[in-house]
């Protein structure tokens, strides 16, 4: 049984003009793809592992053999990273609703708050990396360096920007900034939604 790359949700050329055709079918295709196969290869080693979630394995890092846990740690993460990317992003676009909306005002002022925070956390993410928010009690922004998820360290992510350059270069080239200010015209709001009303 092994780690699958799971099915894009919807076409490359989707999230365009916003994300472009080009950058989602290299990042899905090849990097994602990259990070599964690793990641397999790697627990292949210490196969009981397959009967864990790609999330149980990253949660509990210090339960993972030390002979693969580097590896587990970084193309786990990254197979895990992308499987919630591609779920928190979209066509749609538009804007938070309900009580996410509600919590986003009272964590951070207001959503253009919000937005800027977390605009800002992403730019200021050195290298490659991620921004995150997270839902613990009150909303947050974290951001993680490489392949790092915020659930190793027992927080419940509910939304993520990637940050690393093969997620905009081929649009952007250098313009972190500009990729996520873009990045809100491809943000799967009821999806963080739902993410928001399980994580309570
Ligand atoms: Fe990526």
């Amino acid at each position: 049984m092994a780690f699958k790359l799971p099915v894009l949700p919807y076409a490359f050329d989707a999230l365009e003009p916003h994300i472009d055709a080009r950058t989602m079918e290299i990042h899905y295709s090849r990097h994602h793809r990259a990070y599964a196969d690793n990641f397999n290869a790697a627990i292949e080693k210490h196969p009981g592992l397959f009967e864990k979630s790609a999330e149980e394995i990253i949660a509990d890092l210090d339960m993972v053999p030390e002979d693969i846990r580097m590896a587990v740690r970084n193309h786990g993460g990254g197979y895990l990273n992308h499987n919630f990317f591609w779920q928190v992003i979209g066509p749609d676009g538009g804007e938070p609703s309900g009580d996410l909306k509600k919590a986003l005002s009272e964590a951070f002022g207001s959503f253009g708050e919000f937005k800027q925070q977390f605009e800002k956390a992403g730019l200021s993410r050195f290298g490659s990396g991620w921004v995150w928010l997270i839902a613990e009690g009150k909303l947050e922004i974290v951001t993680t360096a490489n392949q790092d998820n915020p659930i190793t360290e027992g927080k419940t992510p509910i939304l993520t920007a990637d940050v690393w350059e093969h997620a905009y270069y081929l649009k952007y080239q250098n313009k972190r900034a500009d990729y996520l200010k873009a990045f809100w015209n491809v943000v799967n709001w009821k999806e963080v939604e739902k993410r928001f009303t399980e994580s309570k």
